[in-house]
């Protein structure tokens, strides 16, 4: 392929693209998207592609809700910008806060930013703030787990667990730690069970905890359904026995509810679906629908007594950005979480998700898929060159980026990560018909990347 429209060429003249093989780029070009309808976007030749990553796993209204349009023009026009810093506040960041109080069990204050980066940060800041309001000065090491994905920020990649987040940009950063992921599928031993896997991996957690000191550990971070490091499910059991082991240590639990928050797995939160007490939760993506860059770290009330006091010690706390609380995203996140309760969209996926997880799984036994897995609207097939020996593909092989690349050439956008593991994660307004549309998508790019692994020799 070389580079394809005008558009494409005068995009590369200009703009550095993130998270992309950027030689790679100026071979093919990328793809330029001008318009969205529903499920669908637009490129610059008016072809139509299935978005079926709902964009990153966040267009989960559609690309054509005009009601959030609406609610960002009537907020520009009343009041375009505020703040919140030393005591003041956009009237409608006050109604957003408390919504999402409302919505997040056991959460008690919300604190804003742009992206589910800078709110995992922020978690990390505030567990580290608090900790020396406490007293507990050495109690700072985080523990987040292999495979994770928290973000790009200096803290929040540094949690992610995964090379190409640290490769060459000196990450992680000190006091991180990364524990064993739960992904049965890959890192069971033979013959394990799902409930002896997730007991090993406590048991891994606790030694961890235990040889670092549990004085020097602050917090534990987890995705409750890991997104981009491979959409991985925990075994039921999993956080059942990792929760104690944090009380028990006095260890703080950050659920980063980036990609599961509203509606994703089939509940409002991950947390809900796992039945998880987290003291802080991570929002971003679904809270705005993608459409406005917003996100919240959320606190307990306990927690939150402890900055109080705190900041009166110091005299501030001294936190924030120039767009915490903005009121154009707060409006639109308001309008989103609006919609979510009209149109119950938590029944719509619900009613929906089983034609996806019963689609993925239907695959199983295709010669290219080791496992298909996930829940709610969000789901993978993790590609291998061997089903007997899960034997992988060599990553520098690029099948997954083949399959995908195939698949947007029968109109349907997905996305390959690490491990030839191809991603679905659709608006959650997709209906059965489109659902099936994209797996057909899918179907033809796995045998068409069936026929290139053996025409090239790799299978
Ligand atoms: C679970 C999770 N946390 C955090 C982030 C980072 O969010 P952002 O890209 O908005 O900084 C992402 C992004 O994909 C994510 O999937």
């Amino acid at each position: 392929m070389s580079i394809s429209t005008p558009a494409a060429q005068r995009d590369l003249a200009f703009h550095l693209h993130p998270s992309t093989n950027l030689r790679a780029l100026h071979k093919d070009g990328p793809l330029v998207i001008t318009r969205g309808d529903g499920v669908y976007v637009y490129d610059d030749q008016g072809r139509r592609y299935l978005e079926g990553m709902a964009g990153l796993w966040c267009a989960s209204l559609g690309f054509s809700e005009s009601r959030l349009a609406e609610a960002a023009h009537r907020q520009m026009q009343s009041l375009p910008f505020y703040h919140s810093f030393g005591g003041k506040v956009p009237a409608i960041t006050t109604e957003l806060a408390e919504r999402l109080v409302q919505l997040a069990p056991g959460m008690g204050k919300a604190l804003f930013a742009n992206s589910g980066s800078e709110a995992n940060d922020t978690a990390i800041k505030l567990a580290w703030y608090i900790n020396n309001a406490l007293g507990r000065r050495d109690k700072k090491k985080i523990i987040s787990r292999e495979r994770a994905y928290h973000g790009m920020t200096i803290g929040a990649a540094s949690l992610t667990g995964l090379a190409f987040a640290h490769d060459d940009f000196d990450l992680p950063m000190r006091r991180v730690l990364h524990t064993e992921c739960p992904h049965h599928y890959r890192r069971a031993l033979p013959g394990e069970t799902q409930e002896a896997f997730a007991a090993r991996l406590a048991g891994e957690l606790e030694a961890l905890i235990l040889r670092e000191g549990p004085d020097t550990i602050a917090t534990f971070f987890a995705e409750p359904v890991m997104g981009a490091g491979g959409v991985i499910v925990p075994p039921a059991t999993y956080f059942d026995l990792i929760q104690p082991i944090l009380r028990k240590y006095d260890i703080l639990f950050v659920a980063d509810e980036v990609i599961c928050g509203f509606g994703r797995t089939g509940e409002m939160f991950g947390s809900t679906t796992f039945d998880l007490k987290p003291d802080m939760m991570t929002l971003a993506k679904g809270l705005s629908a993608g459409y406005m860059p917003v996100s919240a770290t959320l606190v307990t009330n306990a927690l939150y007594e402890v900055l109080v006091a705190q900041s009166e010690k110091l005299g501030i706390f001294g936190h924030g950005y120039t767009y915490s609380a903005h009121p154009v995203p707060a409006a639109v996140a308001l309008e989103t979480l609006n919609i979510y309760r009209e149109r119950d969209v938590l029944a719509a996926v619900r009613r929906v998700s089983p034609r996806l997880q019963q689609g993925v799984r239907s695959y199983a036994d295709h010669p290219l898929v080791g496992e298909a897995r996930g829940i709610g609207l969000i789901a993978a097939i993790e590609l291998v060159r061997d089903q007997a020996t899960k034997a992988s593909f060599d990553p520098k092989a690029g099948v997954g980026a083949y399959l995908v690349r195939r698949a947007q050439e029968h109109g349907v956008i997905l996305r390959s990560m690490p491990g030839d593991v191809i991603a679905f994660s659709p608006p959650l307004i997709i209906s059965e018909s489109q659902i099936d549309e994209m797996l057909a998508g899918f179907a033809r790019a796995l045998d068409e990347t069936q026929a290139f692994v053996r025409s090239t020799g790799l299978l």
